[in-house]
């Protein structure tokens, strides 16, 4: 049993995994590093009420302060982890100080992409992942400003529809031929596109970018075509990027992420790691991944503390995602990779359908639009690993959840 637990991160699955150590019982030291200056907090909120204004930075945190004063957590905020040591088991900080360690978790999350393009580091050209990001953006998001936004994805299309409800005139330049094409099938792309251009986005795809243009501020975005987009303030919305670099740096094994088995230790037998920042092996799928996922970091990092106590348990998890844009709803049950027949169940036009995708007639992921009974069912199908009939799949006169004759099992 460890009695000085060092966490490195202190974001959901930093959070996840103090809840658990103390509540199993863990009495001895706890200390979590932050490199932000803020408690940990809930990201989802960012790119959608926080950033619209409609939620307050003291409804962001996670736990308040008195939590971690209470459970005698030593929060560590505002501080870099430069060196960690796995031999000696010590971590240096940017504030010149050295931690001891019995054991670690890194949960060390990701960080946005950013594009190594010319203009890049002008004025008005944001990341959005964190409060100080959000922070600067709506300081220049005032109704009538114009916003692009590159790339098309879950925050780009987050952020398009909320800039678009303050008054924002917004464009959304994406690579890709479809929006969100790295996580929902064609059918759900066109849709989403659809209701974005009914609410006044001009969504640009196909687009390459060249740079940003302007003195000081971003006054344009240039594309490889030669078209420019006049901007006041630009988004950068190409994805994320695990924080490995400690991890890598200490010659832990990484690739893609912090490599860590189901158990979410890693190549080093005192340390574990959770969430964005790992690369780990799904049961469910059979094979290696990592995910972006409010919930895989919540259960990953229970896993991980529990591990760390010696209660050995397996992470094994049917992932889900969802995401918010004007009213609609779009929840992402299960991997939908490799699918080898999509079956839509629903009218898009109704603005409530489901896309279920199969593999060897297997149902491996099913996504949901405004379709919550959809969305309960296909979490319970997609883990229990079920082979519906199609035809009952694309019957919306029947629940989903009847598209087998047994029903699922409990996952
Ligand atoms: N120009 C334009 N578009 C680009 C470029 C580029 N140079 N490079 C990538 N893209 C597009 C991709 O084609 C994709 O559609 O950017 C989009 C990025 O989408 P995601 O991978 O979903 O990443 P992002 O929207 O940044 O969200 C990152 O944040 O909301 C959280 O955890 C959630 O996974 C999500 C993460």
């Amino acid at each position: 049993m460890p009695r000085n637990i060092v966490i490195v991160g202190a974001g959901q699955a930093a959070a996840q995994a103090v809840e658990t150590l103390r509540r199993k019982g863990y009495a001895d030291a706890l200390t979590v590093i932050g490199e932000e200056p803020l408690l940990p907090y809930q990201r989802p909120p960012l790119s959608k009420k926080f950033l619209a204004g409609a939620h307050d930075a003291e409804h962001l945190p996670i736990r308040h302060r008195a939590f971690y004063d209470e459970h005698a957590v030593t929060l560590r905020l505002g501080l870099r982890a430069t060196r960690l040591d796995p031999a000696a088991r010590t971590l240096a900080l940017d504030d010149g100080s050295t931690l001891d360690y019995d054991a670690l978790l890194l949960a060390t999350g990701s960080r946005a992409r950013r594009l190594p393009l010319p203009g890049a580091a002008l004025a008005g050209v944001f990341t959005l992942r964190t409060v100080a990001d959000v922070d600067a953006i709506r300081a220049a998001a005032t109704p009538g400003a114009r916003a692009v936004i590159v790339g098309g994805g879950y925050i780009g299309l987050e952020a398009a529809a909320t800039l678009r409800t303050l008054g924002l005139e917004v464009t959304v330049l994406e690579l890709a031929g479809r929006v969100m094409s790295r996580v929902v099938s064609e059918p759900v792309s066109r849709f989403f596109e659809a209701e974005h251009a009914r609410h006044g986005v001009r969504i640009v795809l196909g687009a390459g970018l060249a740079g940003f243009e302007g003195d000081t501020h971003v006054r344009a975005v240039r594309c490889t075509d030669g078209s420019a987009h006049p901007a006041d303030l630009v988004i950068v919305g190409v994805g994320v990027a695990p924080v490995d670099d400690l991890a890598r740096a200490a010659g832990l094994a990484c690739d893609d992420g912090i490599v860590v088995d189901e158990f979410c230790r890693t190549s080093d037998p005192h340390i574990h790691a959770a969430g964005d920042c790992t690369h780990h092996p799904s049961l469910r799928y059979g094979r290696r991944l990592r995910l972006e996922s409010v919930d895989h970091a919540f259960e990953q990092a229970t896993s991980a503390a529990l591990n760390m106590l010696g209660i050995e348990t397996v992470h094994d998890r049917t992932p889900w995602f969802w995401s918010d844009q004007y009213d609609l709803k779009l929840v992402i049950v299960g991997l939908a990779q490799g699918h080898d027949r999509m079956v839509l169940r629903g009218d898009p036009a109704s603005r409530s359908f489901s896309a279920c995708y199969l593999r060897s007639g297997e149902l491996i992921a099913v996504d949901t639009v405004n379709a919550p009974r959809d969305q309960m069912a296909a979490r319970k199908l997609v883990a229990a690993r079920v082979h519906p009939d199609p035809e009952r799949l694309a019957d919306i006169t029947r629940p989903l959840r009847d598209c087998v004759d047994s029903g699922p099992r409990a996952p």
